[in-house]
C-alpha cells in the first residue's frame, strides 16, 4: 500500500511509524509512506496555508488551493487507480476497526492533515475526501490522528504482523473488548493468574476468555454489545452475566 501524507509539519513523520510493526512493514516494502509539506504548494511569499474565516469568527481556516494542488501532484506522480483521499477532522466519521479493514484493501491512501479551526469546505468537496475523526475530542491538529489511522490500517496489511493468529483474531476484533491477558510469573505481589489459564484445558480457557471479554464489554462499553456478532454460546454467557450469575 502507498500512503501519502500532506501536512504543515512534515518533520513529525515518520515518528512512531518508524518503529515496530509499521517500521518493519515499511522496510519490507509492504507500506510505502511519503510525506509532503503543504507549504510547498503555496504561491505567495509567506507560504500561507491559512486565512481568516468568511462570515467572521475566531481563528483561521486552512486555504483550499494548497491541499488541492498537493493532491493533484500526488495523483499526477502515480497515474494508477485514483487514491482514497482522507481528511483528518473532529467533524469526520469515527474511525473504527471495520473502517480500518475497509481502508486496508485500498492500494493508495492520501491523508490530509487539518489544522487550526478548520479546513475550507471545498477541499473535501473538490477532492471527494472523506473526513475521518479518531475520537470525540479535539486535537490541535490532524498529524497524530493521521498516524493513528496509518497504524490501524498498516498493521492489517498482509505480511505486516508475523503472528497469523493475531491477524485472524482481528476478523472479530472491534466487536468486543479483548479478554484479560497474563504472562509469567504465575503469581506477582500476591496476585495469581486465573487458575483456568494454567490448566491446559483449551475449551475451558476459550469459554473463560469469552466470558471475560463479554463481562468487560458489558461493564465498560455496553453500547458495543448491541452491535456485536455473537454466537449462541456468547448469547447464553451474556444472559448469565446480565442475571449476575456468571
Ligand atoms: N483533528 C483535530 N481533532 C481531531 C480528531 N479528533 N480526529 C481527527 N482529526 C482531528
Amino acid at each position: 500500500m502507498r500512503v501519502d501524507v500532506v501536512t504543515i509539519f512534515p518533520e513529525v513523520f515518520p515518528g512512531p511509524l518508524a518503529v515496530g510493526v509499521l517500521g518493519r512493514a515499511r522496510e519490507r516494502g509492504i507500506l510505502d509512506l511519503r510525506v509532503w509539506d503543504l507549504r510547498d504548494f503555496t504561491a505567495d511569499r509567506h507560504r500561507s496555508v491559512d486565512d481568516i474565516p468568511y462570515g467572521g469568527g475566531a481563528g483561521m481556516v486552512m486555504k483550499p488551493e494548497p491541499f488541492v494542488l498537493a493532491v493533484e501532484a500526488i495523483r499526477a506522480a502515480d497515474p494508477g487507480a485514483p487514491p482514497a483521499v482522507l481528511l483528518t477532522s473532529p467533524q469526520g466519521r469515527l474511525l473504527t476497526q471495520a473502517q480500518a479493514r475497509a481502508l486496508a484493501v485500498r492500494p493508495h491512501l492520501v491523508v490530509l492533515c487539518g489544522r487550526y479551526e478548520g479546513v475550507d469546505e471545498r477541499v473535501a468537496e473538490l477532492l471527494g475526501a472523506e473526513e475521518i475523526s479518531i475520537g470525540d475530542y479535539v486535537l490541535p491538529g490532524g498529524e497524530v490522528a493521521a498516524m493513528v489511522l496509518i497504524e490501524a490500517v498498516g498493521r492489517l496489511l498482509p505480511g505486516a504482523v508475523g503472528d497469523a493468529e493475531s491477524v485472524a483474531r482481528d476478523s472479530f476484533s472491534g466487536d468486543l473488548l479483548d479478554y484479560p491477558q497474563y504472562t509469567r510469573p504465575a503469581e506477582f505481589r500476591g496476585r495469581a493468574v486465573p487458575e483456568v489459564l494454567l490448566s491446559g484445558h483449551h475449551d475451558a480457557i476459550r469459554r473463560w476468555r469469552a466470558r471475560e471479554a463479554l463481562r468487560r464489554t458489558l461493564l465498560r462499553r455496553p453500547e458495543m454489545i448491541d452491535e456485536a456478532r455473537l454466537d449462541d454460546e456468547a448469547r447464553e454467557i451474556l444472559r448469565q452475566l446480565r442475571q449476575g450469575s456468571a
